[in-house]
């Protein structure tokens, strides 16, 4: 955006009144621009000025020098109010938009490095829920952090170690299923769902069998090469499955680097754990205390000698920070994991790491399922992967009879179906503040009105169809910037402008809602441009198609920025 912020809070520091940095601290932006761009509320003036705000307002209205690029300063009832000039705003946007390209409004490299750990989901089972709001949360992050000048590291830290392991290996011996090279190769997650299913009605019966799993693990960390091979197995099989979900949803990372890979790294923290003096033997475990922070202890280290959850996250970190040496560390994972958090963050306190204050853990709410009429926490057992079958079958049904009606020759339709369905699901994930729980109701979530995928994905259509039934682009020298002044333009380019300090802000506060709220503003004001300035064959065609072109661009990377696919026709 083109800030005026510095130039008004020159002309009003030459009227006298005060000096410019009390100025700039004044100069706010108001919502609704009917009350301009800018505005000074006079009211705290009143003492030092000793007059009435009202006649404060309109004194320095009288007075003010107005800067190049604004056109008018009017005194509002103790409000002093400036006016973009709308061409000067249409130009400077336009041509910056020009000029970047999808970058537009991104920010220049800060030199920070951000570590974002998500998706993360757990070897041997089906994608959950959160770990589908993690995916798509972090997904944006990622893409969003980047755009505001960060180097991303994206990390899947996948639950793929543990006692879990202990239990896969049980049962899969136990049914005696064949071991050779063929079959492991073919394992699929959905035979290891039905292990772990078996396993947890087994071992109702005969209680013994936790203990053969503890047991079958303990095995497998001391190196087991035959269990190893099961395990090998075990993960190829689920990271197979979930590489289809990433690439059908254009999710990536950097890092794979799962729980097992810390595994060598632990040593070296348990051993600076005990010269710090900082673990305490209990009830035969070690643990951290965590009492001065109003903790629970942190589990360390079982009776068995076998690590945890926690002392893995505790040698990622360390890992991360010597890696990549991060300036912020995001975990975005769902809000049941609170205290794990807290407790990892506050052993690397006691451990001397300053830099944990630099570890965020980025929560999120449910998701929410309607079951008898009533919103209920979906079922994580049902699994993701029918939930994203029944996205993308709903999603073909209802975009494809959508298609046959008003473009039955589009190529690629089955593929543009399924990319609208997963970004229906995305869009319906991100548009509100990501601690609010998800609601799934079909219809809501894959309809052309309302705040929803399918809405701002068919008004990038309606901007790509123009510009192809055009059939030229509109070079920056053609263009005729009084042409774009009246109130649709003037109030679309007004929001295509504030690009770059949206970005900022979901980056603030980890929050791609800021995107998906805004990709609806454009979607909306642009859908009101195309009705209200007829833009093929009016006199004004060839500036209003350079806002179309410009909108286009801008609303694409917007699109891309939440990870939803940027359609361009269906
Ligand atoms: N695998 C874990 C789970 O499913 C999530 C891991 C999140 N990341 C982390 N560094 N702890 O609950």
């Amino acid at each position: 955006m083109n800030s005026f912020n510095a130039e008004i809070a020159k002309a009003l520091a030459a009227t006298g009144a005060f000096d410019e940095e009390a100025a700039l601290k004044l100069i706010s932006v108001p919502p609704d621009t009917s009350h301009g761009n800018y505005t000074i509320p006079c009211f705290s003036l009143a003492k030092t000025l000793r007059k009435a705000p009202k006649l404060i307002a309109e004194d320095l209205a009288a007075k003010v020098q107005l800067p190049a690029g604004l056109s008018k300063v009017e005194a509002v009832n103790g409000y002093l109010n400036f006016f973009i000039d709308r061409g000067f705003l249409a130009k400077s946007t336009l041509n910056e938009i020009a000029a970047k390209g999808l970058e537009y409004g991104h920010a220049a490299s800060n030199g920070k490095v951000v570590c974002i750990d998500y998706s993360s989901p757990n070897i041997g089972k089906e994608l959950a829920f959160h770990h589908l709001r993690s995916t798509m949360i972090g997904n944006s992050l990622a893409r969003i952090y980047k755009a505001a000048g960060y180097k991303v590291e994206r990390i899947n830290h996948l639950g793929d170690w543990g006692t879990a392991f202990g239990k896969l290996i049980v049962m899969y011996l136990r049914e005696k299923l064949p071991t050779d090279e063929a079959t492991l190769n073919a394992l699929t997650v959905k035979e290891l769902n039905i292990l772990y299913a078996s396993f947890s009605k087994a071992s109702k019966e005969e209680p013994g069998l936790e203990d053969e799993a503890r047991a079958a693990f303990t095995k497998l960390e001391q190196g087991d090469e035959f269990y190893r091979k099961l395990w090998t197995a075990f993960r190829a099989a689920t990271l197979k499955e979930l590489m289809r979900i990433y690439d059908m949803m254009g999710v990536g990372f950097d890092h794979y680097t799962g729980e097992s890979f810390f595994e060598d790294k632990i040593p070296a923290v348990l051993d600076e754990l005990r010269e710090k003096n900082l673990l305490v033997n209990s009830q035969e475990r070690d643990v951290v205390m965590l009492d001065e922070f109003d903790l629970n202890p942190c589990l360390i280290r079982k009776s068995d000698g076998s690590t945890l959850y926690a002392t893995r996250d505790l040698a990622a970190a360390i890992y991360r920070k010597k890696e990549y040496n991060f300036d912020k560390c995001l975990y975005v994972v769902d809000l049941g994991q609170a205290l794990h958090f807290k407790q990892v963050f506050h052993v690397l306190k006691k451990m001397g790491r300053e830099w944990y204050k630099d570890m965020y853990h980025i929560p999120f709410g449910v998701i929410l399922q309607m079951v008898d009429g009533k919103w209920e926490k979906g079922k994580t057992r049902t699994g993701t992967a029918s939930l994203l079958r029944d996205v993308i079958e709903a999603a073909q049904k209802k975009i494809l009879e959508f298609i046959d009606e008003k473009n039955p020759g589009l190529e690629n339709k089955e593929l543009i179906a399924r990319q609208i369905g997963i970004s229906a699901l995305t869009f319906n994930d991100l548009k509100n503040s990501r601690l609010k729980d998800v609601r799934f109701d079909w219809d809501a979530v894959m309809s052309f009105e309302g705040d929803t995928g399918p809405y701002v994905q068919n008004a990038h259509v309606r901007l790509c169809s123009i510009m192809r039934k055009a059939g030229y682009t509109v070079p920056v020298a053609d263009v005729d910037y009084a042409q774009l002044t009246d109130d649709a333009a003037y109030s679309l380019i007004n929001i295509l402008a504030k690009k770059g300090e949206k970005i900022l802000a979901a980056v603030k506060d980890d929050e791609p809602s800021v995107l998906a709220q805004y990709a609806l503003e454009i979607a909306e004001a642009a859908h009101k441009f195309i009705h209200e300035d007829r833009v093929l064959g009016s006199a004004e065609e060839k500036s209003r198609l350079f806002l179309v072109q410009s909108t286009q661009i801008v609303l694409e990377n917007v699109l891309d920025l939440l990870g939803l696919f940027p359609i361009r026709q269906m």
